[in-house]
């Protein structure tokens, strides 16, 4: 009896050496499209945290916002001995070549909060149309009436559409009924906070500043329009973003802003490099925790997981300090008799 136990023993000692030599020899290659807004740094800390714990080493490029870059950043990272890639795609359709890349040298790709079209690539974000539902449902709340400026995100992300899709359900009634009405719409190219300033500026000279409400769709392009609208007396329209910038929360604070809609990113950067480590092993992706069949707009057929948002506004601002998101005295810089936990 003792033999076997001894023999069991030898194995699983041995499987498990293999799995911790496998796991050391992993080499996580990620491809960042850009590394504008604030929360990129926090995703990569969260995915550098994760491949540490499991013993897997880190590499990775930032394409500054160009598609063709990314093309030889993942190629780059591949030369370097990438067993797999996270990449966050600066274009959906323009990223392709990269997963081919990928797959001839049978490396798997975790597409990182935006989608890669593509079914060999495992697609790991947040629900971005119940983001944009979340926007707009506040903003609603707040301006349940009037004229409406829809401020996108960039033309190359669909996450753009996906935010605008989530937005239109929820306000379709009250354009239904003529409550409000859009007067004005712009994709912002490369989610530049500029961009979005001087689409709003443009909008607010075409209609001569009377408008209620804009819908942003990041906490960035909400600081460009904040920005614009500020320019002409008119700070407190209500406006929405996303990410949980520090900037944003403290102006949700101040009421300059209604909402911003948080998605932890230390919790999306961990997953990705838990699953990467984990499809580096062998593990289908249909075997990865949390997983289900997804179907993207285009019909690609993907393997996804999504993670839940969670709309911040002045009522819940101690959410993101309790979850230690941000400080208390970054949040309520500048703020008097604010809502809690600034008063
Ligand atoms: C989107 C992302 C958002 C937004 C933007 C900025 O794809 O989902 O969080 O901030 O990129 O690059």
């Amino acid at each position: 009896m003792r033999k076997i136990a001894t023999l069991v023993a030898g194995a699983l000692l041995s499987a498990t050496a293999i799995n911790l030599a496998h796991a050391e020899d992993i080499v996580v290659g990620v491809s960042w499209s850009n590394f504008q807004e604030e929360r990129w740094k926090t995703d990569e800390a969260a995915i550098k945290g994760a491949l540490e714990a499991a013993g897997a080493s880190y590499i990775s490029a930032d394409a500054q916002s160009s598609s063709a870059k990314q093309i030889s950043d993942v190629e780059a990272l591949i030369a370097q001995g990438a067993t797999a890639l996270i990449i966050l795609a600066q274009d959906a359709q323009a990223i392709g070549p990269a997963v081919q890349a990928a797959a001839d040298e049978g490396i798997p790709v975790v597409g990182y909060d935006r989608l890669i079209e593509d079914g060999r690539a495992f697609y790991l974000t947040f629900d971005n149309v119940e983001v944009g539902r979340m926007q707009a449902r506040a903003v609603l709340e707040a301006a349940p009436e009037g004229n409406y400026v829809m401020i996108k995100g960039s033309p190359t992300d669909p996450n753009a559409d996906f935010l605008r899709g989530g937005q239109q359900e929820v306000l379709q009634d009250s354009i239904d009924s003529g409550k409000i009405k859009i007067v004005g719409e712009a994709y912002t190219d490369g989610w530049l906070p500029a961009n979005a300033q001087r689409n709003m500026e443009q909008i607010l000279t075409a209609e001569d500043n009377n408008v209620d409400a804009v819908v942003a769709s990041n906490d960035g392009t909400a600081g460009g329009v904040v920005a614009a609208l500020t320019a002409q007396g008119m700070e407190g329209t209500p406006v929405s973003g996303q990410d949980g910038d520090h900037a944003a929360l403290n102006r949700v604070a101040k009421g300059t802003q209604t909402v911003s809609v948080w998605k932890d990113a230390r919790e999306l950067g961990k997953a990705a490099g838990t699953i990467a480590v984990e499809l580096a092993k062998g593990t289908d992706m249909a075997d990865i925790e949390g997983a289900n069949a997804w179907t993207s707009p285009a019909g690609t057929e993907l393997t996804a997981r999504f993670l839940a948002p969670m709309p911040i506004t002045k009522d819940n601002l101690t959410a993101v300090v309790d979850a230690g998101w941000i400080e208390k005295d970054a949040l309520c810089q500048g703020v008097s008799n604010g809502p809690a936990p600034c008063n």
